[in-house]
Formats: structure tokens, sequence, C-alpha cells
């Protein structure tokens, strides 16, 4: 047998591929967990309502202070727009304070404070993309239920987000009577991403991100949204899903493996099979089930018992030269470790591609859009894993114009723009308060 055929073999007998999967069926029961969720009852989706207006007018010439607190890094700028048109400016990038290593809320409101000082002057309005799971209020601050994604920080559970910073804010006798609007990174990214639609046909859209972690937001009518006392006069809100916290799709032992090593064990079981936190380890645990079964060789065999777990980016950057030359950090691989290596990686990232296609083929359905074909739904995708890891968007979309197309009779269509999440957080902050 070859190689590859062994390979994959393997991979089947540990659950872990892409070709395991029902996809009709996953979808159903993806959808059926949507609609408990939005009516309150047993769901593993929070379906969180953002309370937003998502269009009007865009004052010209207001800036907006915006910050952007992801999985890996926070980022601030301000965002002013001139005939509808966003420009950024003065963007500054550090560590995602507690990405690194545990601090306290303390320190984490300290640092963020520090960070914000230079752009507080003259800015009466706040637009926060929180990449966090946070429940948001009907003032549109929120409440955060933990920090995931392996950030850290002590005593933040269930802090009242913007409320928190700008009362650290005022003790440090620093500007704090801005408007603060905090929305989830899927919102804004969707926000940002149909701005910049321009003249293009299309259907409404959903939000999906895929990187550090995953999640997905839509519009939904506010009168279905049963699970919480939603006072709205909007007909309808983009509702934050926290897809990531899905526990339906069939887990193998190697993911739950993954999932017991990881700081929150239990928590966003979905986002641990798809999201760039984790691939790089999934094919680490794998590659060393390969190992034990005596199936690698050499330096790689070596590296597995070892080193530490290879990172997506690690996964990613060996995937995207050509076989011949493969590296996995700098290891000399047989090619029989390098066909090992790839089919594992294809395996992960495969399945991670079907499970995303998944998400969003129950919610484009659940939310009834893309049904003519020429105005297509947009699913405004965003995350340096969905659009950087080799293989991965590619699948999702075939699957989009081919499943969704097929079966569904539906027409979507992958977007992103540059800065959505920026440039939808300073719309939403314009629109909203
Ligand atoms: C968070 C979500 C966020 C997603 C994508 C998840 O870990 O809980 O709120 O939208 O990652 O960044």
């Amino acid at each position: 047998m070859e190689t590859r055929e062994i390979i994959r073999g393997a991979l089947c007998e540990r659950g872990l591929h892409p070709s395991l999967l029902n996809i009709d069926e996953e979808i159903d029961r993806f959808r059926s967990a949507m609609r408990r969720g939005l009516a309150g009852g047993d769901s593993p989706f929070a379906m969180y309502p953002t309370y937003l207006r998502s269009s009007g007018e865009l004052p010209e010439g207001e800036t907006v202070l915006v910050l952007d607190a992801g999985g890996t890094n926070l980022r601030i700028a301000l965002v002013t727009f001139r005939d509808n048109a966003p420009v950024i400016r003065r963007q500054k990038k550090v560590p995602m304070p507690g990405s690194r290593g545990e601090i306290t809320l303390d320190e984490y409101l300290s640092r963020m404070a520090e960070h914000l000082k230079p752009f507080l002057p003259g800015v009466s309005r706040v637009g926060f993309c929180f990449s966090y799971d946070a429940r948001i209020l009907p003032d549109l601050d929120g409440q955060l239920t933990c920090f995931n994604k392996e950030v850290k920080v002590s005593g933040s559970e269930g802090m009242t987000v913007c409320r928190a910073l700008k009362e650290a804010l005022a003790e440090r006798g620093l500007p704090a009577g801005q408007r603060w609007v905090l929305l989830n990174d899927t919102a804004a990214a969707c926000l940002g991403t149909m701005a910049s639609l321009g003249a293009m046909p299309h259907d409404e859209g959903i939000g999906f991100i895929l990187g550090t972690g995953t999640n997905t937001c839509y519009p939904e009518k506010t009168a279905r949204i049963g699970r919480y006392d939603v006072r709205s006069d909007l007909p309808s809100m983009l509702v934050n899903m926290e897809s990531g916290g899905y526990d339906g799709f069939p887990a193998s032992p190697l993911d739950r493996k993954l999932d017991a090593e990881s700081a929150l064990p239990g928590n966003h079981p979905f986002e641990k099979m798809i999201s760039g936190a984790y691939l790089g380890g999934l094919v680490t645990l794998a590659l060393k089930e390969l190992s034990a079964e005596g199936l690698l060789t050499g330096p790689l065999a070596e590296e597995l018992s070892q080193g530490p777990a290879f990172t997506t980016e690690e996964v990613s950057t060996f995937l995207s030269e050509p076989l011949k030359t493969q590296t996995l950090r700098a290891l000399p691989l047989e090619t029989g470790d390098r066909i090992a290596v790839r089919e594992t990686a294809a395996a992960v990232i495969g399945r991670a591609a079907v499970l995303s296609y998944i998400d969003l083929a129950a919610v484009l359905t659940e939310a009834d859009l893309g049904k003519k074909k020429g105005l297509p739904a947009v699913v405004a995708a965003e995350g340096s894993t969905f659009w950087r890891t080799p293989g991965l968007s590619h699948k999702v979309n075939l699957l989009l114009k081919g499943h969704l197309n097929y079966h569904f009779r539906r027409h979507a269509v992958l977007r992103s723009c540059p800065e959505s999440t920026l440039i939808g957080s300073a719309a939403a902050a314009l629109w909203n308060s």
C-alpha cells in the first residue's frame, strides 16, 4: 500500500478525516441547535443579540477611536469617514494583554489604559471590537463570559467590558466621557465588509471569523430572539451565535485529548476543531499517534517526542512549499515523512473546511438568505486561518458553489475587505451612539 493510503487509513480509524462527515445530517443538527438557542432552550449557542443598527448616515469628518481586541493582538486606530469612505490613521498594534502569560484584571486594565492614553484627546465616540465571548447589553456595553483563545486575565469573568475600562481611565485622570459601543468581531467584520460592497447586487450578509478563534453572526428577526428580553425598535438585528461553542460535531479521541490539555477544557469544542489556536496542535497529536505506530522515522519522530507542538503557521508554511523541498520547523524530512505530514495536515485542514461550510450553510438556510441567483448572500469572512491556511477557503468556496447551490438552491459569495473590523466598529459607533 502507498504511504498516502496507509496514513489516510490510520487517520480514518482515529475519526479524524473529512470523509467521515455526513454533511446533510450535520447541517440539520446545527440548525436545530440554532433554533433551540434562539428560543431559549438547551443549546450550545449563546445567540447574543447585538442591539446594533446596521445602516445610516456616516457623519462626515467625525473621528472615532477604534479598539480591536483579538486573540493575539490589540489594535488601536482613529477612523474618519470622508465621502462615506473610511480613512484610518495612527494605527498601533501591541500584543493582546493576557496573551503572553496570565495577568490580573488590574494589570489588564492598566495596560489597556496606557495603550489608549495617546489616542483619547478630542475623541467622543469609541467603537470596541471585542473578539471574546461577551453578552452585549442593551446600552451596547457587554458582560464578559470569559476570555478564551488562551488569553488569561484572572478575575475578569463577568466584568462589564467598557464600563471597567472607562472607570480605569477616569481613575488615572484620563478622558473617560466618550460614548462606547461594544461589538463582537463577527459583527464588526460583517458591517465593515457590507459597507465596502459598493454597487454589487447582493442579499444580506453574515459574518464569519476563522482566525485564532471562530464565530458566526447573522441577521435575525428581533421577534424570534426569545432567549433574551430584547426591547428594541429594530425589526431585525445581527445575532452573535458564539458558534465556536457548538458541541454537536463528532469529536475524535484526538479532539478530546486536545480539549483536555487546553486552558479551558469543555469550552468552545467546535473552535478547537477548526481554529488557528488549535489546528497545529491537532496535526501534532495525530502525527504523534502515527509515530507511535511506527509510521514516521528519524528526526520527525524525535521532534514529536521532545519538541513543542507545531503551530498552525508552521504547518501552513510547510504545506505552501513544493513537496520536494517541504520542511517542517527546518527538520530534514524523508519523503515518506513529508507525505505523512502532508496527508495529516490536509485531513485536519480539510475537516476544518467542511465543518466551516456546515456552519455557514446552516446559518444561511436558517436565516433564509441567498434565494435569488442575482442577489447572493454575502459571507463576510475574516481571519488569518481562513485566508492563509493552504486549501481552506478554497474548499469552503467549492462547497458554497456546489453543495449549497445544489442541495438548497441558495447562492452565497465569500467576501472580505481590508480592515473590515476597524471600519465596521467605527461605523457601528457612528450609527449607534
Ligand atoms: C470568541 C468569539 C469571537 C471568535 C472569533 C471566539 O473565541 O469567543 O467571541 O468572535 O473567537 O474571533
